[in-house]
C-alpha cells in the first residue's frame, strides 16, 4: 500500500491520474494538494471524492509549512508533482505566476520532502511531471526528443519547467533524493481546460466563434491520450529507476491545421451547424517564440518499462469530442470568471 501526495490533482492530467490511481489501487491513500487556481476544479473529481482513501486539501505548493505538515501527518511515501501553471500563452502575457509555482513551488516541495524523508528509503519516490517543451523546437527532419536531448526552452512556461527539472535532478545528484522525472508530449482528453487547442476548437466551433489558428497552422505536436500518460506515470512510479528521466509520447505527430480540420469535420457529422465548421477557421497572429515541432521518442519507456500507448488517435479523439459534447455545462462553469478576462486579452474579443 502506498501513501501518495498528488499536487495539482484538480487540474486536467492530475484529476485523470487520481481517478485512474484510485480505480487501480483502491487501498492506497491519495492526498490531493491543489491551490484551485482557474485551472483547478473539484468538479473534475466529484465521482471519487467520497472514496475512503482520498483526501483533498486546498493549499499552495509554495507553502512549506502546509507541505511539510501533510508529508508528516499523512506519512507520505510517494509525491507526484503535477501542480503548475501550464498554458504557454498565459506565460507570455504574465510570467510571474509560472516562476512562482513551477520554480519556487517545485523547490519548496523538494525541500519539504527532503527534510521530512531525511534518510531516503527504497519505498520513497518523488515523481516530477514535466514536458517535452523543455527540449525546445525540432526541425521537420530532426529525430524525436530522447532523454539525452539538450534543454533549449523557448517560452517562459518551458523555461520555468526546465528550471524545475534541473532542481529535481540536482536533489538526486546532491542529496540522493529518490526522484524520477517524466517529460511528456501534448495530452488530450476529458477535463482539459478549454484554453488549450483541442477543447478551444471544439467549443468555438459549436458556439459559432472564430477558430483561431496561430501563424500558418503548420506547427507540429505529438498527441497522447491523457489516460496513456497516467499509465506511463504509473509504470515509472512502480518500476522506474531512481534518478532517471523518462520521455512519454504518442509517436503521433499532427500539424495543428489538420487536427483543427479533423475536429470540424467530425462535428459536422455529430452536430451539424448551418455551414461547415471549417468556415470558422481564422488564421491569427502567431504565438511569439512559437515552437515549430515537438516529437517524443518513447523508446526507453517501451524497452525498459514495457509501456506503449493503449489508445490510438482515432479512438482517443472520438472519445474526447463526445466527452465535450456531453459536458457543455462543465465547460460553461470552468470558463466563467477569470477565463473571460484572459480570453479577451489573448484573442482581442469577449469569450461570450
Ligand atoms: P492544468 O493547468 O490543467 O492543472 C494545473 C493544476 O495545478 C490545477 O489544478 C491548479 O489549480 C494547480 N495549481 C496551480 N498552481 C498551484 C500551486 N501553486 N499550488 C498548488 N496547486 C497549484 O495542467 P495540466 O495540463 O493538467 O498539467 C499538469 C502537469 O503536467 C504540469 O506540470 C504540466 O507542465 C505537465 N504537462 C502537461 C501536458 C499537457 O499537455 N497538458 C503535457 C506534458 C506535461
Ligand atoms: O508539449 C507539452 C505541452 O503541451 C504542455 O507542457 C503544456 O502544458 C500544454 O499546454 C501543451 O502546450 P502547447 O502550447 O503545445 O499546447 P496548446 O494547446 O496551447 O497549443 C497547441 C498548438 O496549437 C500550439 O502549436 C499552438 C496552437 N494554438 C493554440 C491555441 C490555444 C493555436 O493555433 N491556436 C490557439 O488558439
Amino acid at each position: 500500500m502506498r501513501r501518495l501526495l498528488v499536487t495539482g490533482g484538480a487540474g486536467f492530467i492530475g484529476s485523470n491520474f487520481i481517478r485512474y490511481w484510485v480505480s487501480r489501487y483502491p487501498d492506497d491513500r491519495v492526498v490531493n494538494l491543489d491551490a484551485l487556481t482557474y485551472a483547478g476544479n473539484l468538479e473534475n473529481l466529484s465521482d471519487i471524492e467520497s472514496e475512503a482513501g482520498y483526501r483533498f486539501v486546498r493549499g499552495d505548493i509554495t507553502d512549506r509549512v502546509t507541505v511539510r505538515g501533510l508529508l508528516e501527518e499523512e506519512e507520505i511515501d510517494t509525491v507526484v508533482n503535477f501542480a503548475a501553471e501550464s498554458h504557454v500563452d498565459r506565460s507570455i502575457l504574465g510570467p510571474d505566476a509560472f516562476i512562482r509555482t513551477n520554480v519556487q513551488g517545485t523547490f519548496t516541495l523538494l525541500e519539504a520532502t527532503r527534510s521530512v524523508w531525511k534518510d531516503f528509503s527504497a519505498a520513497q519516490r518523488f515523481l516530477h511531471v514535466s514536458t517535452d517543451e523543455v527540449y525546445g523546437s525540432l526541425a521537420p527532419d530532426e529525430a524525436p526528443f530522447t532523454e539525452t536531448h539538450g534543454y533549449a526552452p523557448n517560452s517562459p512556461y518551458s523555461a520555468s519547467k526546465a528550471a524545475s527539472d534541473h532542481l529535481v535532478r540536482a536533489y538526486h545528484q546532491t542529496y540522493g533524493m529518490p526522484v524520477v522525472t517524466t517529460n511528456c508530449s501534448n495530452n488530450y482528453g476529458p477535463y482539459q481546460f478549454p484554453e488549450k487547442l483541442i477543447p478551444l476548437v471544439l467549443l468555438n466551433a459549436l458556439e459559432g466563434k472564430p477558430i483561431p489558428v496561430y501563424g500558418d497552422g503548420m506547427n507540429v505536436r505529438d498527441w497522447l491520450y491523457v489516460e496513456d500518460h497516467c499509465r506511463g506515470i504509473e509504470v515509472v512510479i512502480n518500476d522506474g529507476i531512481t534518478g532517471q528521466v523518462y520521455n512519454i509520447g504518442g509517436e503521433n505527430e499532427w500539424y495543428n491545421i489538420d487536427i483543427v480540420k479533423l475536429i470540424c469535420n467530425r462535428l459536422d457529422e455529430l452536430q451539424p451547424g448551418t455551414a461547415p465548421y471549417r468556415d470558422q477557421i481564422t488564421f491569427v497572429k502567431d504565438r511569439p517564440g512559437h515552437d515549430r515541432r515537438y516529437a517524443i521518442d518513447s523508446g526507453k519507456m517501451r524497452d525498459e518499462l514495457g509501456w506503449t500507448p493503449a489508445h490510438d488517435f482515432a479512438s482517443g479523439i472520438e472519445r474526447t469530442i463526445r466527452w465535450y459534447l456531453e459536458h457543455r455545462e462543465w465547460c460553461d462553469r470552468v470558463r466563467s470568471g477569470e477565463y473571460q478576462h484572459y480570453y479577451e486579452q489573448q484573442y482581442g474579443q469577449p469569450a461570450d
